[in-house]
């Protein structure tokens, strides 16, 4: 027994094979139902009692080297097949055209906008779209019963109008008071972000959109200074034949504050439908932060000046590519957002 055993293992050893068949029915005759093994074992049962241990582990040994040499004979077919395959492949063949998107004109625009201020200095900055009432209200010279806290306005998360309430925030501005809090002058930030208010969606009027703030602090920071970056603006933005007018305004949290129109680039001023025929589209607010503002944020108001203006990134946008309703920029129709280059 013991010899008929050492010899099946060598046998196993010497086994090779070329084919599945072949591979088959090495399997089949050791390690199938029926096969020397299950023979073997079936054997165990008439070994005298003393012999069965050594018998056992002999049969054991055969049975390792059996699904060993299957295994390896196994790897050795597959492998062959992956060559095959690969020989099948035809590197000449023209390969799948990758499908470029557009960028969305929200980020042009907004990319712009930050290339234009980068140019003179400024950086940008962050703050997070649900916010407190201190950073989008209290901080900013918001009177206690001002109608911009009011719910018709405002997305309440919790605590709905009330000092410790949480809101998604209604404009850009907040993020002024967290550079004012945690930085010193001089202060030379742009804030873009995603703004969130509670109104009916049209054409023309959306539940959210996204702005861009800009905040300027430093001494001597004068209205002038405000209106020579704005011409700058304007003129890089849309032309250098732009021309900018600014009208008296009020915010809480700018004093004095105006409202920045620029001339109308579609009819170059002459008055078409776009701009009432009034030869001006208005483009954003601005103003001179207001001493309240700054002695929140823990700025010393008689040492330091500065100004802050925030406009809409849709309007511009619409401007600049003659976008008539503000859905299309939220709807991903890819009819509307193929008509961007992907270039910028
Ligand atoms: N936060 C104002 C708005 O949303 C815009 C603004 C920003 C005005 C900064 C003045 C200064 O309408």
């Amino acid at each position: 027994m013991r010899e008929k055993i050492t010899k099946l293992i060598t046998e196993v050893e010497a086994f090779a094979a070329e084919t599945k068949d072949e591979v088959e029915s090495f399997r089949i005759k050791y390690l199938g139902k029926k096969g020397v093994l299950a023979d073997l074992f079936a054997e165990m049962k008439n070994i005298a009692p003393e012999m069965r241990k050594d018998f056992g582990q002999m049969v054991n040994e055969l049975k390792v080297k059996a699904e060993d040499k299957l295994n390896g004979l196994q790897e050795v077919l597959q492998a062959a097949h992956d060559n095959a395959k690969q020989a099948d492949l035809d590197l000449t063949l023209p390969g799948d055209p990758i499908a470029l998107g557009s960028r969305h004109p929200i980020s042009l625009v907004r990319a712009e906008i930050l290339r234009i201020f980068g140019r003179i200095g400024f950086t940008v900055a962050d703050g997070p779209e649900i916010e407190d009432d201190w950073h989008n209200f209290t901080a900013l010279n918001f009177p206690e019963n001002h109608p911009a806290r009011d719910m018709q306005d405002t997305f309440f998360i919790s605590q709905e109008g009330g000092k410790d309430s949480i809101a998604l925030r209604t404009h850009t501005s907040s993020i002024q008071v967290r550079v004012m809090e945690k930085s010193k002058p001089p202060i030379r930030i742009l804030a873009p972000g995603r703004v969130y208010r509670n109104e009916a969606i049209s054409a023309r009027a959306h539940c959210f959109f996204h702005q861009v703030e800009g905040l300027y602090i430093d001494e001597n920071v004068s209205f002038a200074d405000l209106k020579q970056t704005l011409l700058y603006f304007a003129q890089e933005m849309f032309g250098s034949d732009a021309k900018i007018r600014l009208r008296p305004s009020y915010f809480p949290f700018t004093e004095p504050s105006a409202e920045m129109d620029v001339s109308c680039q579609i009819c170059k001023g002459k008055g078409c439908n776009v701009c009432k025929y009034t030869g001006w589209l208005e483009i954003m607010g601005c103003g001179m932060v207001d001493p309240n503002v700054l002695t929140n944020c823990n700025i010393d108001p008689e040492k330091y000046s500065g100004y802050a203006f925030g406009m809409g990134i849709e309007r511009i946008a619409m401007l600049k590519y003659d976008v008539k309703d503000l859905r299309l920029y939220s709807e991903n129709d890819v009819r509307f957002l193929r008509q961007f280059s992907s270039s910028n």
